[in-house]
């Protein structure tokens, strides 16, 4: 398939592995780049500039083909050290950048001429066009459906993206709920120029997590997601869990008292002991309603030919096969 986004990107085919917390490291990155995707590390899953120069290189190693980072630019007071990191990021060759988070603005021209194309992920037809009036090459429209923060408007991607659609110039890939090869041609169905996956790449041989990880969403249904910090205007889809029921309990019982301090212990920190030691109810962690069409854990490889594969026959075959002679 040929698409604005395997273009721009330079690769086989429009899929890109969204960054994610404990679980965007060289192995997966790597992974979904040689299947001829484009794999994300998690910028700040390294804790300093250096070691993300250092899993830069590890993924280097590991591939040929061209990778991204992502770089999550949090609401904070005290932020980290975002010019190291894009510096790590500029002398490691990378070519792609995905931004989330607060406006990337300020940081644009350091990565753009360095030659680092930047794809900006958003929750709403503004924000998308507002990272389409700084500059950026491109974005990640992420619907309703979406593991981790699907913003405050609650526009599900059957909404979203013909809205998107009709409002871009840049191109877009649709990210939230995306699984397979009809998750695929619908999203181009409905305008974008490829997808972007993240719960269901978490399913997969070559994720670097825990085996209790993979099983917890092979067993969730579509149904068993849950909106956390809603009050806090941070909104979160998680998998539920005895964390999560405790934190939605404290949201209902403090209401418009909540304080991040309240929750601390449900969602700081709790990524490691999740992602690497398979502690499932140690907090709050991200994933989308998509875990409901996640069945297999597949190598990366296997996942990517047979979504091609599925998508190729339902255009040319299922679609072309509905239209009269
Ligand atoms: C476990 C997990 C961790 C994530 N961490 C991040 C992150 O650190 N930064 C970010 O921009 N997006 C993060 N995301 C969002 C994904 O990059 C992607 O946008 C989202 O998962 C797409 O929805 P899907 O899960 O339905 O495919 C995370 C998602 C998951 C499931």
């Amino acid at each position: 398939m040929k698409t604005k986004i395997t273009e721009l990107f330079e690769i086989q085919h429009p899929i890109i592995q969204g960054g994610m917390h404990y679980v965007g490291f060289a192995e997966l990155a790597a992974a979904v780049s040689n299947a001829g995707g484009l794999g994300m590390i998690t910028g700040l899953t390294q804790k300093t500039p250096e070691l993300l120069a250092h899993e830069i290189a590890k993924c280097r190693a590991m591939t040929d083909k061209p990778f991204g980072v992502n770089l999550t630019f949090l609401p904070t007071v005290t932020s980290p050290d975002y010019p190291g990191y894009i510096k790590a990021i500029i002398d490691g060759g990378v070519r792609v950048v995905e931004t989330a988070g607060n406006n990337p603005q300020k940081w644009l021209p350091m990565m753009q001429e360095a030659g680092v194309k930047v794809i900006h992920k958003c929750t709403s037809v503004r924000h998308s066009l507002k990272a389409q009036a700084i500059g950026c090459d491109a974005v990640s429209v992420d619907g309703f459906e979406c593991g981790g923060h699907p913003g405050e408007d609650d526009v599900p991607n059957f909404i979203l993206l013909p809205r998107a659609a009709d409002e871009l110039k840049i191109p877009f890939v649709a990210s939230g709920g995306m699984a397979d090869g009809r998750s695929l041609v619908a999203a181009l169905a409905l305008g974008a120029d490829g997808i972007n996956m993240g719960t269901r790449f978490i399913a997969t041989q070559e994720a670097p997590v825990h085996q209790h990880v993979k099983e917890a969403i092979l067993a969730a249904s579509e149904l068993d997601t849950r909106l956390v910090m809603r009050p806090l205007r941070n909104t979160e889809r998680v998998l539920k869990n005895a964390a999560v029921e405790r934190l939605l309990e404290k949201e209902r019982s403090l209401g418009a008292r909540l304080k991040f301090d309240d929750i601390i212990e449900e969602v700081a920190g709790v990524y490691p002991k999740i992602m690497l030691d398979g502690a499932m109810d140690a907090g709050a962690w991200s994933c989308g309603m998509v875990a409901g069409l996640i069945h297999d854990i597949p190598t990366v490889k296997v996942l990517i030919d047979r979504m091609m594969a599925e998508a190729e026959s339902i255009i040319s075959r299922r679609l072309a096969g509905i239209l009269r002679p």
